[in-house]
């Protein structure tokens, strides 16, 4: 059963394309997808490029071309509630797209054909990536040593994340977004630019879809700065130690 490996971004994706057994690289759609075999699964990572379009056609091709039946988006997001770090780690439960607004034909957030603002991650998936981002976090080994964490010890948090095609980097539009959402009953986690896409075409596919994301930066004003250091020095060691652990569960 294949397990396709999402990234945005070269950093996001580590050293794990070096790692992969009987690589073979194949060319779609504008990108590499590589093939092969890594704590015995049989895997395609590949990089989607940054935003939800991007993010959908390279979902839909890992579906439809490459056999995929599994998914999970490993990469960075802005943190937006309260006490989600630089350096923390989150694992959805659930997405929305934060810049979906199809109102007063449909309620804010819905996605039309589908019947809430919410999509959930897939539960059993979900599970293997807390429990793999749990034993990083609790052997700080690697990427998850104390050298990594901005501000102490690295946490975990479970819940909502919002998707949209925008860096968020003003202190302003994290606190509207937050506020936005909260109003309607939505604890949203963090901000990023991919998964709710990558969630709705996994749902549209009938495969299960989860998702984790390490904060580097607050999606504040100090935000282009600390994504940028944080992705150059933090996301490649952090992606190898938990997509390594998450595929020996
Ligand atoms: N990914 C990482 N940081 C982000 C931010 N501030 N806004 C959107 N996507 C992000």
């Amino acid at each position: 059963m294949t397990i396709a490996i999402l990234s945005a971004l070269p950093e996001e994706q580590g050293s794990l394309v070096s790692a992969l057994e009987c690589a073979e690289r194949v060319r779609h759609a504008g990108r590499d997808f590589w093939r092969g075999r890594l704590h015995g699964h049989d895997l395609v990572l590949v990089l989607s490029g940054i935003g939800k379009v991007a993010a959908a056609s390279t979902a839909a091709s890992l579906a439809e071309r490459f056999g995929a039946r599994r998914m999970v988006f490993t990469g960075v997001a802005g943190g937006l509630g309260e006490g989600v770090r630089v350096g923390d780690v989150v694992v959805a439960r659930h997405y929305l797209q934060h810049d979906m607004d199809a109102s007063p034909i449909f309620p804010r957030w819905q996605v039309p054909g589908h019947d809430a603002a919410c999509m959930a991650c897939d539960a059993a998936l979900t599970a293997t990536l807390l429990e793999a981002v749990g034993l990083c976090i609790e052997r700080a080994e690697g990427g998850f040593g104390p050298e990594s964490a901005a501000t102490g010890a690295a946490r975990l948090h479970h819940g909502l994340v919002a998707s949209g095609d925008r860096f968020v980097s003003t202190a302003a539009e994290s606190c509207a977004l937050r506020g936005t959402l909260r109003a309607a009953g939505h604890d949203v986690l963090a901000v990023e630019m991919e998964g709710a896409a990558v969630a709705q075409v996994c749902r549209e596919h009938g495969l299960p879809f989860a998702a984790v994301r390490t904060i580097s930066d607050r999606a504040d004003d100090g935000a282009p700065g600390d994504f940028a250091h944080f992705v150059r020095h933090v996301a490649g060691p952090r992606a190898d130690a938990l997509v390594h652990q998450f595929l020996r569960l």
